[in-house]
Order: C-alpha cells, then structure tokens, then sequence
C-alpha cells in the first residue's frame, strides 16, 4: 500500500477506504480494550487518530508505542466518533520503526519553555509550536521568491566570503586556514595575510549588498536571499549572529519607489501567511499571541506611516516633555533604539512607520547624501512589537561623493574598488533595502525571541547543534 500524508488522510472525504500513514507518536492513551495514538508526520499541525482494538495487537508491540516513537499505520480510515477529528484510522497493522525511550526522551510532556526546548533544537522540530514554525518558515521563502519572481526581479546569489565591509561596522567574522598558534607577522607585527588561503584577509558577509548592486547595475532589478554573519555583541530577542536576508537592488528607483516596492512586498508576504498558514497560525495564535491575527489584518489594512528621522526626534522629545520615559536619551544624531522606534509605532503612529533621512553619520558610506550635507536618504521600516525590520537606502550614484565618503568613514577603497567601478562606467540612480528574515517570521508568528524562529539560531556563545 502506497503510503499518504497525514494532511491528505484528514482531508479525505471518501471512508471505508485502505490508508497507510507514518509518523511519530505524539501520545497514547486510552483502556483495556482500546488504544488512541495520536500520529503526526509534519505535513500539518493536526495529528490523525489511531485506533487500536487491544484484542487485535500483541502487548509487546504496544508497549513500544510511546511518546516519540516513530510508526507506520495501516488500517481503514472511518469517520471519528470522538470529538476534534473527522477521521480516524481503525488500525490493522502497525510497525514499529524506531522506539523511543520514555525515560530518556525529552519530549514527554506538553507544556515546555521555549527555553528548554532551545537546548534540545535537535528534537524541537517535533513540538506542535516549532513544525508550526518551520512550515511557516518555508511558507515565507516561498512567498518572497513567487513576489519578486512575478515582478521579473532576478534571484542572485552573492558570495558568503567576502573581502569587503559592506556595512563598514567592523562586525565580521574572519574566513582563515592560518594556524593560529604559528601566525606569520610582517616587519610592524601585524599579521601576513599573503600567506593565508585567499591571499588576503577574508571574513564571511554581513550583505549582498554591495554584489548585488553590480547586478542591478546589468539586470535592472535583482535580488538576494541569503544568510549573512554578523560578529556584534548584542544579546537581544531581535539579534542573532547568523541571520538571513532579502536584499532587492533596483536600478532607476528613487527612494519613494524603494518605500513602496518595501511595503508592497511586506504585505506580500503577510497576506500569503494569512491564506496559507491558517492552520498554524491559529496554533501560534492561541498559544502565544492572541492577537497575531489581528495585528497582521492591521498592517495589511492600513498605509505605512512615512516621515523624516528628524520629524521622528521631534515626536520622541515631545513624548519625553509630557513625561514619557525612556531608558536611552533622544538627541538628534544618535541612532535611535527599539524602545523609541516602537513608541513612534504602538504608541505614537499606531502603524508601521517609515523612517527616511537619518544623519548621515549614523549609516553607512554608500547611501545618497541630501543637499543638507547633513543627512542621507536612508529609510528604515519600523514594525510593532519587533522595531526596525527593513533597513534600506537609494544610493550614491555619484562617484566623487561616494569616494569621498568612503575615504571620510574610513572604508579601505582598495577593497571596494570594483564597487567604486559602477559609478566610474554608466552610473545610475538605483536603491534597494534589506529585509531580515527572522525579523519577518517574528513578526508574522507573534513569537517573542528570535532564537525561536531559526532552527539552528547563532548567538553569542552558542553554537551548539
Ligand atoms: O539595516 P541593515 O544592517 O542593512 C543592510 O545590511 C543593508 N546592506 C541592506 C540593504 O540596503 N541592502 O540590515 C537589514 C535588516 C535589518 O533591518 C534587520 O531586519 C536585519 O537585517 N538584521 C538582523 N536580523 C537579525 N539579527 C541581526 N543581528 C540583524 N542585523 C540586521
Ligand atoms: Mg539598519
């Protein structure tokens, strides 16, 4: 017998029929004449029930039949007298493929932290809450590829190693084969990188960026999706050191095109998560957020609000006048933190926000300057409850500039002088963002900690699995 999905079994309209499933057993239960097993197999969040005449099946098979052991179910699929459930399977045949021990294995009871479960990411996948977020995970990748595919946008892959600072932040993570109890030190004693596998000193990227705008400058409009490794010190639910990114470069946007393209494309995704993921939604929605649905509704349904870095100062000191407190300080030049991001959001606006023209000293070199000579067209997307979720900017296209601010940021040009080369042969206006992934999935799950939504998540001191 050809074996079906958990998900396709639920659906099937047609009993009496033959199906065989397979998967692990989330609980037994049940009395001396008849057993229920509760058998999922990640195709959905909802398990298939498995009922067990006791008279038909030897003891010794059942007791193997435990919390997380791994089975196969043959047997007629009827329509359930119990509550929850269409349909059941009355089972005929059951195999055992992998027992698990009840006292070893972790996942016993329902109920763990999110804590505990971080330190078992190897069994965690088998929650109802993390196959939840892994579909939706995959749910997201797929609705940012079918957008920007749709919109005839290239998929470009840049490179993981890189020699470049694309943020110029000094927060990469060094790419090297040296031996590090045996480095070769030139005359002034710093370390011989000619020596090392590339020739030179490599680290692993914190952007596409600066690749991807080579394309855009060929292409017209492309984009990346990749992970990107970023070696700063922040300890925060919104922070990990291995993250992954959606970087659209677009040649001939300005930044008002750049803002629309970056709500069009978040809500993009948002509504694919309502239509497709309804069932783990209302999973994650009644476990931990039961307001979820309503928020992704809200930011579907309402315009982005857009205004300037300094107008967004004015708001916060004003806050600050009536008596709002903050923990960091709000001066015009320094960047802003996530708790006055999310006043502007939650408390101020009530609505996502965008925020345009930030000092030109808080971001990085390549971002077009403003006639100011003060700022630079640098948008971030705020979002509730997360903070900034999009980081974007139309570029400078003109080369002195450009140079110029390289060199003043301290960006070494004999780095990115094949960066430089695209304002040097046919430059163009042209703009992009970066979309954090995991910001995206915190957002359209309601979970709390960005260690929740990667498998494997990064992060200071931890490397583990
Ligand atoms: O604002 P960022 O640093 O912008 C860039 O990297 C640009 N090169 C993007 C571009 O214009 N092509 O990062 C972009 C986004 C942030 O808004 C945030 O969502 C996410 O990446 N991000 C992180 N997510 C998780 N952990 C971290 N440590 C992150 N740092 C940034
Ligand atoms: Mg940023």
């Amino acid at each position: 017998m050809k074996r079906i999905k958990i998900v396709e079994a639920l659906q099937q309209k047609e009993t009496g029929v033959k199906v065989l499933v397979k998967g692990w057993v989330r609980t037994r239960r049940g009395n001396k004449n008849v057993n229920f097993i509760a058998l999922n197999d990640g195709s959905t969040i909802n398990n298939i029930q498995i009922v067990v005449d006791l008279a038909n099946f030897d003891e010794e098979t059942l007791k193997l039949i435990t919390t997380g052991a791994c089975i196969a179910a043959a047997g007629t699929l009827v329509a359930s007298q119990g509550q929850g459930q269409n349909v059941e399977i009355q089972a005929e045949n059951i195999e055992v493929y992998g027992t698990a021990d009840p006292e070893t294995y972790p996942l016993q009871k329902k109920g763990h932290t999110l804590e505990f479960l971080r330190e078992i990411a190897h069994l965690r996948p088998r929650t109802n809450t993390f196959g939840a977020i892994y579909r939706m995970r995959h749910n997201m990748a797929m609705a940012i590829h079918d957008f920007f595919h749709k919109k005839g946008f290239v998929y470009v892959h840049t490179p993981i190693i890189t020699a470049s600072d694309c943020e110029g932040a000094g927060q990469m993570f060094q790419v090297t084969t040296m031996n590090l109890y045996d480095l070769k030190k030139d005359e002034n004693g710093s370390i011989d990188y000619s020596h090392d596998f590339f020739g030179k000193q490599a680290s692993l990227t914190v952007s596409g960026q600066l690749e991807g705008e080579l394309a855009a400058m060929a292409l017209g409009e492309i984009y990346t999706f990749g992970p990107t490794f970023r070696a700063e010190n922040s300890n925060t639910p919104r922070h990990l050191s291995e993250f992954w990114m959606i970087e659209p470069e677009m040649a001939f946007y300005e930044i008002e095109e750049n803002m629309d393209l970056a709500e069009e494309f978040i809500k993009y995704c948002i509504r694919w998560a309502l239509e497709n993921c309804q069932d783990d939604l209302k999973f994650l929605s009644d476990m931990y957020d039961k307001e979820l649905i309503d928020r992704l509704n809200f930011v579907l349904d309402n315009d982005f609000k857009r205004l300037t870095y300094t107008e967004g100062i004015k708001i916060l000191q004003a806050a600050i006048a009536k008596g709002h407190k903050f923990e960091f300080p709000v001066d015009w030049g320094t960047d802003l933190q996530s708790e006055h991001e999310r006043y502007l959001v939650e408390q101020h606006f009530k609505r996502p926000v965008i925020l345009t023209d930030y000092p030109k000293d808080i971001k990085s070199f390549y971002m077009k300057q403003n006639a100011d000579e003060k700022t630079v067209r640098a948008m971030d997307v705020l979002f509730p409850k997360i903070g900034e979720i999009i980081g974007g900017s139309q570029r400078e296209e003109d080369y002195d500039k450009l140079k110029k601010r390289a060199e003043e940021m301290h960006v070494p040009l004999k780095d990115i002088w094949w960066y430089l080369d695209t304002r040097r042969f046919g430059t163009a206006p042209h703009s992009g963002f970066g979309l954090g992934f995991e910001r995206l999935l915190l957002f359209v799950t309601g979970m709390a900690n960005i260690r929740d939504v990667i498998p494997f998540p990064r992060t200071p001191n931890n490397a583990e699995f």
